[in-house]
């Protein structure tokens, strides 16, 4: 029987003593207001990336399918139960362990699956630390030429000053609209950043510290919010050009040709709050989306016209294969001032909460494409299975499904164009 083991990191529940929701609430009200809160007082969002108890659970239910589940938390003793499961016999690892502490977090247990040889799933340490630095991911996709909104990163208020005195700014490839910039070496790509400016911590993810004042249209706002986010948040600040147009996050499957982008989730902006800035930010995950006031955020397959489709399409998987991503991810796009879709940023371990109430959206994107929950995190450990050589249970790898029959697994690696959006 095949043994799969299963890494994650399990969310403390919320007690008491911690205040719950209501911790949360004055977090998020404190975050949204965005004044000068000290480092001590910063919202106790440690923990926003790792799984619930239910995402877990329905995870693991879904790979019991495949083999018997050895449950592998990430806590400090996980090197030695790797070990010791091991020598047990352990076939496949399916990683979704988000990391506790710095900014290679999320490349620590695929980390150690390889110091021991462990096979694993999704991308490997080095692509989840690139795309954990969003500032490196954007250089690694200008060298590509992949479309990205032209940036800057500030490690110290001092910084602004080069950055403002337009010097030493990255400037990346736009999809042509720039002309001679988006082609040729990266220093010739060197120039203007141009207001409104759009400014995040380069580290991290779920919106930590992305809230409407991130939204800069002077000199003075970027001032004060680069020294907040600098101050709150203790890491480089990026600086990015606002991309004006509409946003889309694509979920991908597959690896190397086969790669296939699912039914894109286009971003509805019209249904947040009246004079809300059109970005996907905390506020609009965290305070204004609320369980008792659900906000109809996404259409899913998103409607777009076939031109812009492809565009999308391709922009996202120019960018899964340049940073070297595995299995799945997730790349979000925006469109700028021209139509051309850039990469906001790419996730190679995506939010997979699977109650469909809950809005997580590369669930949402393999529904549309007729792929149950359970489907997809099984698609996701047989491609890293047949990635690695690894057989499955029930002979899910050696033996394919009869030619001629395309099961929803099928559909969704090589969807037929007109039935997936
Ligand atoms: N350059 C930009 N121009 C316009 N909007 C932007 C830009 N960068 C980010 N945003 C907005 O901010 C949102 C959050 O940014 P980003 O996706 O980088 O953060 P995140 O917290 O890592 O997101 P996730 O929750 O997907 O992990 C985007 O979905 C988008 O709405
Ligand atoms: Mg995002």
């Amino acid at each position: 029987m095949t043994r799969i083991g299963f890494a994650y990191n399990q969310k403390p529940e919320p007690s008491p003593a911690t205040g719950g929701d209501a911790a949360q609430a004055s977090a998020a009200d404190a975050i949204a207001l965005g004044d000068e809160e000290p480092p001590s007082s910063r919202p106790d969002d440690e923990f926003a990336e790792w799984d619930s108890a239910t995402t877990i659970a329905a995870v693991a239910d879904a790979l019991s399918a495949l083999g018997t589940v050895v449950r592998l938390e990430a806590t400090p003793d996980f090197p030695e139960r790797l070990r010791a499961e091991q020598a047990r016999g352990l076939d496949i690892v399916f990683n979704m362990t988000e990391g506790l502490r710095g900014v290679n977090r999320e490349a620590h247990v695929p980390a150690i699956c390889e110091f021991f040889g462990v096979p694993y799933s999704g991308s490997d340490p080095f692509t989840l630390s690139l795309c954990l630095d969003k500032a490196r991911t954007k250089e690694a996709l200008a060298y590509h030429e992949v479309p990205t909104a032209p940036f800057g990163v500030v490690r110290d208020l001092s910084d602004l000053a080069a950055l403002l005195g337009r010097r030493s700014v990255e400037r990346a490839a736009s999809g042509g609209r720039r002309g001679s910039n988006s082609r040729g070496s990266l220093d010739a790509r060197r120039s203007a950043l141009g207001f409104p400016l759009f400014v995040k911590p380069v580290h991290e993810g779920s919106s930590k510290g992305i809230t409407e004042k991130n939204y800069c249209e002077t000199a003075e706002e970027l001032e004060r919010q680069v020294a907040f986010l600098l101050e709150t948040y203790r890491q480089p600040v990026l600086v990015e050009e606002f991309l004006p147009g509409r946003e889309f996050t694509c979920a991908v499957l597959g690896n190397g040709a086969r790669a296939r982008v699912l039914p894109i989730v286009g971003i509805n902006f019209g249904a947040l709050p009246a004079g809300a800035l059109p970005v996907y930010g905390f506020e609009a995950k965290w305070v204004w989306d609320r369980p008792d006031n659900p906000l109809e955020m996404f259409e899913c397959p998103a409607v777009v016209d076939a031109g812009l489709r492809r565009a999308i399409e391709d922009v996202t998987l120019r960018a899964y294969r340049a940073l070297g991503c595995r299995d799945w991810s997730r790349v979000d796009v925006r469109l700028d001032a021209d139509g051309v879709p850039n990469v906001v940023e790419v996730n190679p371990l995506p939010g997979i909460l699977p109650d469909p109430a809950d809005n997580s959206c590369f669930p949402k994107a393999a529904r549309a494409a007729g792929m149950s929950y359970e489907q997809l995190i099984q698609r996701c450990l047989v491609l890293a299975a047949e990635r690695q050589g690894v057989a499955l249970a029930g002979g899910y790898y050696q033996s394919r499904p009869t030619p001629g029959a395309r099961s929803a697994i099928d559909e969704a690696e090589h969807p037929p164009l007109a039935a997936s959006h």
